[in-house]
């Protein structure tokens, strides 16, 4: 009786081949980088946004409702930030699916690259092995955020916000996220940069050693940005405890206390 191993074989190897001809790993590559350079840069502008809440509770109340669009349809439409973190999650869906072809599949694998990370003492090869880690964690705690974000986006303000985060345990949460999203946001931005030689001069070494400077400045100055504007959410948030939950009603809008 003739054997079957010879002809599975001969399939498994013209898959191989049929693999290797494929376009679609530079594509998922692609698109990998593509959707990191979206999240990381909605995220400097997000750590914007929310950090209105140090120039006042009004100036965050007015950044609140003009995402959901008051000033142009005259009535807030919290539907409207509901499908933009829906617009995020499904980035972050993808980006963490594409994500997945990197991480070590076994334990085999996990000893191989913490060995080669330890052996190489190399710089760049570490950055990597944080993305990874940074980014398995991002999978949990940006979720939670989004979920929340996505299905209460009418409790988001300078009361609503500051409540979760205090009233409601959120700020373990935040903090680690900020953490996270920073190491893994800076490192992927370089990274980027560095693959597809974005700023290669004559000497890429030199400009390698300038945007790694750059990277941990920004890096410094978001987790700066960050902390300032999570204690500042904690301290309304304890102010606010005994009334947690009413929202919050702008300076203008407030009536004169009676005489
Ligand atoms: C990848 C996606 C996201 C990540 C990683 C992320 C991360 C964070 C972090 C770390 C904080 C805490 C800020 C601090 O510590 O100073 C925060 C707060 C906040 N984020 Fe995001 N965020 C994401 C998407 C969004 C989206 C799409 C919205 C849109 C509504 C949003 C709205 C807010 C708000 C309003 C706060 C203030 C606290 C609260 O209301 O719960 N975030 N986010």
């Amino acid at each position: 009786m003739q054997s079957k191993l010879p002809a599975a074989t001969a399939n498994v190897a013209a898959r191989t081949r049929a693999v290797r001809k494929s376009i679609w790993p530079a594509r998922l590559d692609w698109i990998q980088s593509a959707s990191g350079l979206v999240l990381a840069l909605f995220m400097w502008v997000h750590m914007f946004f929310v950090s209105s809440i140090l120039l006042g509770k009004d100036a965050m109340w007015w950044v609140a409702r003009a995402f959901e669009g008051t000033f142009i349809f005259g009535r807030p439409l919290p539907w409207l930030v509901s499908l933009m973190v829906a617009g995020i999650l499904t980035l972050l869906i993808v980006h963490a699916m594409l994500a997945l072809r990197k991480f070590p599949g076994n334990y085999l694998q996990y000893r191989a690259i913490r060995d080669h990370v330890k052996d190489m003492k190399h710089g760049d090869t570490t950055l990597w092995w944080w993305q990874v880690v940074t980014g398995f964690a991002l999978f949990f705690l940006a979720s939670v955020h989004l979920y929340i974000m996505m299905t209460r986006p009418e409790t988001i303000g300078p009361y609503g916000s500051a409540d979760r985060m205090w009233s409601e345990h959120f700020w373990p949460l935040y903090l680690v996220l900020l953490f996270a999203v920073e190491i893994h946001g800076g490192i992927g931005l370089y990274r980027l940069a560095v693959k597809w030689g974005w700023f290669d001069g004559a000497d890429p070494n030199a400009t390698r050693k300038k945007l790694k400077t750059l990277k941990w400045a920004l890096t410094a100055f978001f987790l700066a940005l960050g902390l300032a504007t999570l204690v500042a959410y904690v301290k309304i948030g304890i102010e606010h405890a005994p009334r947690a939950g009413e929202p919050y009603v702008p300076a203008a809008e407030q009536s004169a206390p009676a005489k």
